[in-house]
């Protein structure tokens, strides 16, 4: 292949991204001091991430609050204190040629969890074991976890600061891209489903109050920061009837283009605890591909395992850029070998020069 689309640069806003192979955002449960800083563990498996050659790695679900926590072992930029290690997070992804980007996340009524590790036995973690209540649009629970509080009105301009307060701690910490967790059933996906958000107030109801939180922090983030790429991870499809569907995020996102951002990443459900998932290679590759008929640039996730299926899709107009999850788990290192299986011109940058003898 001459010089493939996936391992060419994308700019957004004025960032040039060295190629189009990023990481998926990904939570590791792992800070054990249970203060949202990324410590030893973060640091070599993001470092390891970005030496792989990824272009851009992408931070885990990161809380702007405490209680926005998936678990306690998340992270969290919820204050001044916890910005000195993600500064040397990015210091290191940096070093290595990659962009670093960071998921802005609040779990709203998935929150308080245990840590999805293997001992993981689902289920809201009790406050006496480090737990705490809730928040959703409604009180509606999903599946078996606790119930949440409903929000009051008068709340949400708080979530709104507390995202940008978070933001700002990013962007001072050196990180190069911010993303908006909008998807899999945590705040802002649980507020755009007319399944869990139930309000009666301008937030609830028809799709423009359901939109609405995520409208005003959107707008909130990009007004504090007019030059950094700002990304939104939605969940397409709830995959159910009668849910927060394409139709609706296709509508989402032309307001989103108007509010700032700069790329969706499309994936899908969560919001549901039973939803019929039609899980299979590329299985949200055609959500990616409708919205991006849409005003913005497009992510596409999920179940995309081979060079030449990656390269495909942005060669098929279907994605702007492709994320990648578990298969990264599984070899850090698989931008380097998709580079050389595609005879990518990047493919020897990429390679750091300490490892000019390996055989990817
Ligand atoms: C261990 C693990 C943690 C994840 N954490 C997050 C997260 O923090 N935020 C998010 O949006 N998605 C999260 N996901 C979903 C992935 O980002 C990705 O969308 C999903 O795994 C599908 O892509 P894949 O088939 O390439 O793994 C997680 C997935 C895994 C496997």
């Amino acid at each position: 292949m001459a010089n493939p689309l996936l391992f060419r640069p994308i700019t957004l806003r004025d960032v040039e991204v060295r190629n189009r192979l990023w990481v998926s955002p990904m939570c590791q449960y792992s800070v054990t001091a249970l203060d949202g800083v990324p410590r030893d563990w973060h640091l070599q498996h993001l470092g390891a991430l970005a030496r792989g050659g990824a272009g851009l790695v992408m931070v885990e679900a990161t809380a702007v609050v405490p209680e926005g926590r998936i678990s306690p072992r998340d992270l969290g930029l919820w204050e001044d204190a916890q910005v000195p290690s993600f500064a040397r997070l990015a210091e290191i992804v940096h070093a290595h040629g990659a962009r670093i980007g960071v998921q802005l996340a609040h779990a709203g009524r998935k929150a308080s969890t245990y840590p999805w590790l293997p001992d993981f036995t689902g289920g809201t973690q009790p406050e006496a074991e480090g737990g705490w209540p809730t928040v959703g649009p409604s009180a509606v629970a999903f599946g078996e976890l606790a119930a949440p509080r409903a929000l009051e009105t008068t709340e949400l301009a708080g979530i709104v600061a507390a995202f940008v307060a978070s933001a700002n701690r990013a962007v001072a910490a050196g990180f190069d891209v911010l993303e908006l967790h909008a998807a899999h059933g945590y705040l802002f996906h649980s507020f755009l489903s007319p399944f869990s958000n139930q309000r009666d107030d301008a937030y609830g109801g028809d799709l423009a109050g359901r939109a609405r939180l995520l409208r005003e922090t959107t707008r909130a983030v990009r007004a504090a920061h007019p030059a950094v790429p700002l990304v939104v991870r939605i969940s397409a499809t709830e995959w159910v009837e009668g849910g927060f569907d394409l139709t609706e995020a296709r509508q989402l996102v032309a307001w989103l283009a108007e509010d700032g951002a700069d790329l969706v990443d499309a994936s899908s459900a969560a919001n549901i605890l039973k939803a019929p998932i039609p899980v299979g290679p590329g299985y949200q590759v055609p959500l990616a591909a409708a919205l991006r008929e849409g005003p913005l640039p497009v992510g596409a996730v999920g179940m995309i395992t081979t060079a030449a299926q990656a390269e495909t899709i942005l060669a098929t107009g279907q994605a702007d850029i492709v994320s990648i999850g578990r298969p990264l788990l599984a070899d850090p290192h698989l931008p380097l070998r998709w580079a050389r299986e595609l005879r990518a011109p990047a493919a020897e940058s990429l390679l750091p020069p300490q490892y000019h003898r390996a055989q990817f």
